[in-house]
């Protein structure tokens, strides 16, 4: 069975102090580091030889130019100065060595390169293209790697889904030398996460407070990858999951379903899928053998019209909109677990076992809206939809005999008539500071003043307490965010997704 990829911490500190802090911070969650020397200030950089010893982890010397995606601007005389600096003086107790050193595919100084050998340091040949990804990516690593000494690696920026598809296909069936194979970005996190799946030796991450110019790189921190992700867990037999949505900037559903996989020992793993169509996702599911996926935003009614199902289940069809679809050996089905999640959640919120003579403002008109309209008619619930773009929330009034307005301050006299329960399905409001202040940008209901006796839900989960519910529970009214729904939702799709009772 092919080994664990190793987990490589980049340092971007400005002193080498800085970067032992961050050893120490992270130690238990790495297994080498990568020392940054393009991003080192230059009184430092004087320093580099004695790296490995102080930091007693295998540690790969890196002066990336700006080309490259790094900072180093000196020119490639200054360049090899350093370099030399770095690797002379090997010392006979290798520990106190470089472990490896990166240079890139147009870098050829035989000298520098037959001393690093001879020293025991690995050469890892990268090649980058940091503006656009490349193809035929197999004969592109067989041409990089020089000699069966070098381990080599590419690294691009994809443009869609099925770019990292093609790294991540054909870097699996890379088996005879080791290679790294990284699609850059938050489109590429797959690649990363999914490192030992396809065979890449290395997968690269970055402390949480990283700087702002290494976030283009999509890395994520060595914590979430091993804790949230699993990542040492994760072998070629590893079950793909995952959610699907844009920009999914913020989601707790990787840490509930890997939680759950994790107290089962169950060899599955659900990562995040940045995808700009739904169409593309699925082909994306289909390359990499992914068994199923949570929908959101803002795909829950796009997958359906999409055409990628193949079956949609009974309450899908009814409120036209999936949040997961599984592969089945029939092909892709759709199937919505928001509204049983909501139901359950919403009631026990409530007290209330139905919605008779309830008067309710649901606010939004997206998937998750058109879920809870349905699950408030079920209820026997009278509501009013309220939103920015009206034909929708026209669209989904006219499905279930409710009453719809524009969400804006001159309707609040009809959120004034249905105010019993307000349902906030939005996305605003989603991600923001906790303590924000209500204002336009963060409550989409701004406008209007709770009066205190409201029941005031909010499918948002990520603030805690998003400034609406702030200001509702301020008024006095009973409040409840999405955390639980997210739960009840997830269980049923963990059923889902493993055939198994939660
Ligand atoms: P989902 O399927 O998860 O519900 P969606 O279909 O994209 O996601 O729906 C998002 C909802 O949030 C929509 O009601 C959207 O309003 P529009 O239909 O007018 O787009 C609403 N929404 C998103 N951003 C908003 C904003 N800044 N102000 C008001 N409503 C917003």
């Amino acid at each position: 069975m092919a080994s664990t990829a190793k987990i490589a911490l980049c340092l971007t500190g400005r002193t080498i102090e800085e970067d032992l802090e961050l050893i120490k911070q992270y130690k238990d969650y790495i297994d080498m580091v990568e020392l940054r020397v393009d991003y080192l200030d230059d009184d430092e950089k004087l320093f580099i030889r004695k790296f490995p010893s102080l930091a007693k982890i295998p540690t790969i010397l890196t002066i990336r130019r700006h080309c490259d995606g790094g900072k180093f601007c000196d020119g490639e005389a200054n360049r090899t100065t350093l370099f030399a600096r770095g690797l002379a003086y090997a010392d006979q107790d290798s520990r106190k060595n470089f472990t490896y050193v990166d240079i890139e595919t147009d870098f050829d100084v035989p000298c520098l390169q037959d001393a690093a050998l001879a020293f025991g340091t690995k050469i890892i040949r990268s090649f980058h293209s940091i503006e656009s990804p490349i193809d035929e990516i197999e004969k592109k690593f067989r041409s990089i790697r020089k000699t069966g000494f070098e381990i080599p690696k590419i690294a691009f920026k994809p443009k869609n889904l099925q770019d990292v598809s093609n790294l991540m296909k054909e870097s699996a069936r890379i088996k005879d030398y080791e290679h790294i194979a990284i699609a850059l970005g938050p489109l590429g996190l797959p690649s990363r996460i999914l490192a030992t799946k396809i065979n890449s030796c290395i997968t690269y991450v970055s402390a949480k407070n990283s700087p702002e110019d290494f976030a283009f790189l999509g890395q994520i921190d060595p914590i979430t990858l091993t804790q949230t992700y699993n990542f040492r867990q994760i072998n070629e037999d590893t079950s793909v999951f995952g959610i699907m949505g844009y920009p999914l900037k913020f989601t707790n559903s990787p840490k509930f379903h890997n939680e759950n996989f994790k107290k089962r020992k169950m060899n599955c793993v659900y990562i995040p899928i940045r995808c700009e169509n739904a169409e593309e996702t699925v082909q994306f599911a289909d390359a990499n053998n992914i068994k199923g996926l949570s929908v959101t935003l803002p795909f829950k009614k796009d997958i359906l019209k999409s055409g990628v199902l193949n079956f949609i289940s009974e309450t899908t069809g009814e409120v036209q909109a999936a949040n997961t679809i599984l592969k089945t050996c029939e092909g892709w089905k759709g199937f919505n677990t928001d509204v049983n999640g909501f139901i359950k959640s919403f009631l026990e919120f409530s007290g209330y076992r139905n919605l008779f003579f309830k008067k309710i403002a649901i606010i939004g008109a997206g998937g998750a809206a058109n879920a809870c309209a349905y699950a408030v008619k079920k209820l026997r619930g009278n509501a009013c939809i309220f939103n920015r773009t009206l034909s929708k929330a026209r669209e989904i009034a006219n499905l279930y005999g409710f009453r719809y307005a524009p969400l804006n301050a001159d309707y609040l006299y009809a959120l004034e008539k249905y105010n019993d329960i307000i349902i906030q399905t939005t996305s605003v409001g989603f991600g923001c500071e906790q303590d924000s202040e209500s204002n336009k940008k963060n409550d989409p209901i701004f406008f209007y003043e709770f009066k205190g006796f409201e029941k005031v839900f909010d499918l948002i989960y990520l603030p805690e307490k998003t400034p609406m519910l702030a200001r509702a529970e301020k008024a006095g009214c009973s409040i409840c965010n999405g955390s639980n729904m997210l739960e009840y939702q997830g269980i049923d799709q963990f059923e889902l997704f493993t055939g198994e009772k939660y």
